[in-house]
Protein backbone atom coordinates (compact mmCIF):
# COMPACT_ATOMS: atom_id res chain seq x y z
CA UNK A 1 0.00 0.00 0.00
CA UNK A 2 2.59 2.06 1.13
CA UNK A 3 4.77 1.73 -2.18
CA UNK A 4 1.27 2.12 -4.22
CA UNK A 5 0.91 5.49 -2.69
CA UNK A 6 4.53 6.67 -3.45
CA UNK A 7 3.76 5.55 -6.89
CA UNK A 8 0.74 8.04 -7.07
CA UNK A 9 2.68 10.61 -5.98
CA UNK A 10 5.86 10.39 -8.07
CA UNK A 11 3.28 10.27 -11.31
CA UNK A 12 2.02 13.85 -9.60
CA UNK A 13 5.14 15.62 -9.30
CA UNK A 14 6.14 14.07 -12.73
CA UNK A 15 2.68 15.62 -14.14
CA UNK A 16 3.22 19.07 -12.40
CA UNK A 17 7.02 19.24 -13.48
CA UNK A 18 5.49 18.52 -17.43
CA UNK A 19 3.21 21.54 -16.94
CA UNK A 20 5.83 23.95 -15.42
CA UNK A 21 8.43 22.83 -18.31
CA UNK A 22 5.90 23.12 -21.22
CA UNK A 23 6.62 26.27 -22.54
CA UNK A 24 3.76 28.87 -22.06
CA UNK A 25 3.25 32.48 -23.72
CA UNK A 26 5.31 31.83 -26.47
CA UNK A 27 6.66 34.68 -28.38
CA UNK A 28 7.16 35.00 -32.28
CA UNK A 29 10.23 37.27 -32.05
CA UNK A 30 12.30 35.62 -28.95
CA UNK A 31 11.32 32.02 -29.48
CA UNK A 32 10.11 31.10 -32.66
CA UNK A 33 12.35 33.23 -35.06
CA UNK A 34 15.46 32.12 -33.60
CA UNK A 35 14.17 28.43 -34.27
CA UNK A 36 13.18 29.13 -37.95
CA UNK A 37 16.61 31.28 -38.39
CA UNK A 38 18.52 28.27 -37.10
CA UNK A 39 16.93 25.42 -38.76
CA UNK A 40 14.24 26.70 -41.36
CA UNK A 41 16.18 29.58 -43.14
CA UNK A 42 18.60 27.58 -45.05
CA UNK A 43 16.47 26.33 -47.57
CA UNK A 44 13.00 28.51 -47.13
CA UNK A 45 14.50 31.79 -48.36
CA UNK A 46 13.77 32.94 -51.90
CA UNK A 47 16.31 31.29 -53.95
CA UNK A 48 17.35 28.40 -51.53
CA UNK A 49 15.95 24.91 -52.32
CA UNK A 50 12.98 24.45 -49.76
CA UNK A 51 11.52 27.73 -51.29
CA UNK A 52 11.89 27.03 -55.04
CA UNK A 53 10.18 23.62 -54.19
CA UNK A 54 7.32 24.85 -52.10
CA UNK A 55 7.47 29.08 -52.34
CA UNK A 56 7.43 29.15 -48.51
CA UNK A 57 9.44 31.72 -46.87
CA UNK A 58 10.33 32.13 -43.34
CA UNK A 59 11.95 34.89 -42.92
CA UNK A 60 9.30 37.03 -41.77
CA UNK A 61 5.90 36.50 -39.73
CA UNK A 62 3.97 38.05 -43.01
CA UNK A 63 5.52 35.35 -45.28
CA UNK A 64 5.24 32.73 -42.81
CA UNK A 65 1.75 33.54 -41.94
CA UNK A 66 1.10 33.56 -45.75
CA UNK A 67 2.22 29.69 -46.46
CA UNK A 68 3.45 28.29 -49.56
CA UNK A 69 2.56 27.73 -53.30
CA UNK A 70 -1.12 25.24 -52.01
CA UNK A 71 -1.89 28.18 -49.55
CA UNK A 72 -1.54 28.78 -45.23
CA UNK A 73 0.51 25.92 -43.45
CA UNK A 74 -0.41 27.66 -40.40
CA UNK A 75 -3.74 27.43 -39.14
CA UNK A 76 -3.74 29.56 -35.80
CA UNK A 77 -5.03 27.96 -32.62
CA UNK A 78 -5.14 24.70 -34.43
CA UNK A 79 -1.09 23.03 -34.25
CA UNK A 80 -3.10 19.69 -35.28
CA UNK A 81 -3.75 20.05 -38.98
CA UNK A 82 -1.31 23.07 -39.33
CA UNK A 83 0.89 21.58 -42.23
CA UNK A 84 4.12 23.20 -40.52
CA UNK A 85 3.69 21.18 -37.36
CA UNK A 86 2.94 18.18 -39.06
CA UNK A 87 6.25 18.21 -40.92
CA UNK A 88 8.32 18.99 -37.84
CA UNK A 89 6.94 16.16 -35.37
CA UNK A 90 7.10 13.91 -37.97
CA UNK A 91 3.18 13.04 -38.61
CA UNK A 92 3.39 13.56 -41.89
CA UNK A 93 5.08 11.14 -44.81
CA UNK A 94 8.69 10.64 -43.25
CA UNK A 95 10.22 11.85 -46.43
CA UNK A 96 8.63 15.27 -45.83
CA UNK A 97 9.64 15.25 -42.10
CA UNK A 98 10.97 19.04 -41.78
CA UNK A 99 14.10 20.07 -41.72
CA UNK A 100 14.49 17.99 -44.82
CA UNK A 101 17.28 15.98 -44.88
CA UNK A 102 18.28 17.46 -41.29
CA UNK A 103 18.51 16.08 -38.08
CA UNK A 104 14.85 16.18 -36.47
CA UNK A 105 14.02 19.51 -34.20
CA UNK A 106 14.80 18.81 -30.14
CA UNK A 107 11.17 17.96 -28.29
CA UNK A 108 11.81 21.78 -26.73
CA UNK A 109 11.63 23.08 -30.13
CA UNK A 110 9.15 21.31 -31.63
CA UNK A 111 6.74 21.82 -28.53
CA UNK A 112 7.31 25.45 -29.08
CA UNK A 113 6.26 25.71 -32.44
CA UNK A 114 3.39 23.77 -31.09
CA UNK A 115 2.61 25.96 -28.30
CA UNK A 116 2.73 29.14 -30.43
CA UNK A 117 0.33 28.24 -32.60
CA UNK A 118 -1.74 26.94 -30.32
CA UNK A 119 -1.79 30.36 -28.69
CA UNK A 120 -3.18 31.43 -31.95
CA UNK A 121 0.06 31.97 -34.27
CA UNK A 122 0.59 35.56 -32.95
CA UNK A 123 3.37 38.21 -33.28
CA UNK A 124 4.26 38.73 -30.35
C1 LIG B 1 17.67 21.36 -46.35
C2 LIG B 1 16.58 22.17 -46.83
C3 LIG B 1 15.37 22.39 -45.96
C4 LIG B 1 15.34 22.75 -44.64
C5 LIG B 1 16.51 22.99 -43.70
C6 LIG B 1 13.94 22.91 -44.31
N1 LIG B 1 13.15 22.64 -45.40
FE1 LIG B 1 11.10 22.71 -45.48
N2 LIG B 1 11.15 22.10 -47.40
C7 LIG B 1 12.29 21.80 -48.13
C8 LIG B 1 11.90 21.26 -49.42
C9 LIG B 1 12.86 20.81 -50.51
C10 LIG B 1 10.48 21.25 -49.44
C11 LIG B 1 9.58 20.74 -50.51
C12 LIG B 1 9.31 19.27 -50.18
C13 LIG B 1 8.53 18.55 -51.21
O1 LIG B 1 7.66 19.14 -51.83
O2 LIG B 1 8.81 17.34 -51.35
C14 LIG B 1 10.05 21.80 -48.17
C15 LIG B 1 8.73 21.95 -47.82
C16 LIG B 1 8.28 22.44 -46.59
C17 LIG B 1 6.91 22.61 -46.21
C18 LIG B 1 5.69 22.25 -47.05
C19 LIG B 1 5.31 23.36 -47.97
C20 LIG B 1 4.04 23.06 -48.71
O3 LIG B 1 3.57 23.98 -49.40
O4 LIG B 1 3.50 21.96 -48.61
C21 LIG B 1 6.89 23.12 -44.94
C22 LIG B 1 5.69 23.46 -44.08
C23 LIG B 1 8.27 23.24 -44.52
N3 LIG B 1 9.09 22.83 -45.54
C24 LIG B 1 8.66 23.70 -43.30
C25 LIG B 1 9.96 23.73 -42.86
C26 LIG B 1 10.34 24.12 -41.53
C27 LIG B 1 9.38 24.59 -40.45
C28 LIG B 1 11.70 24.00 -41.46
C29 LIG B 1 12.57 24.24 -40.26
C30 LIG B 1 12.23 23.53 -39.06
C31 LIG B 1 12.15 23.52 -42.75
N4 LIG B 1 11.08 23.37 -43.58
C32 LIG B 1 13.48 23.30 -43.07
C33 LIG B 1 13.59 21.96 -47.72
C34 LIG B 1 13.99 22.32 -46.43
Amino acid sequence: MIRHVGYCGAIIVCGAMLLACAPRNVSFSADVQPILKQRCMECHVPGAPGYIASSFDVSSYETLMKGGKYGALVIPGDPLTSTLNMLVEGRANPSIHMPHGREKLSDREIETLRVWVQEGAKNN
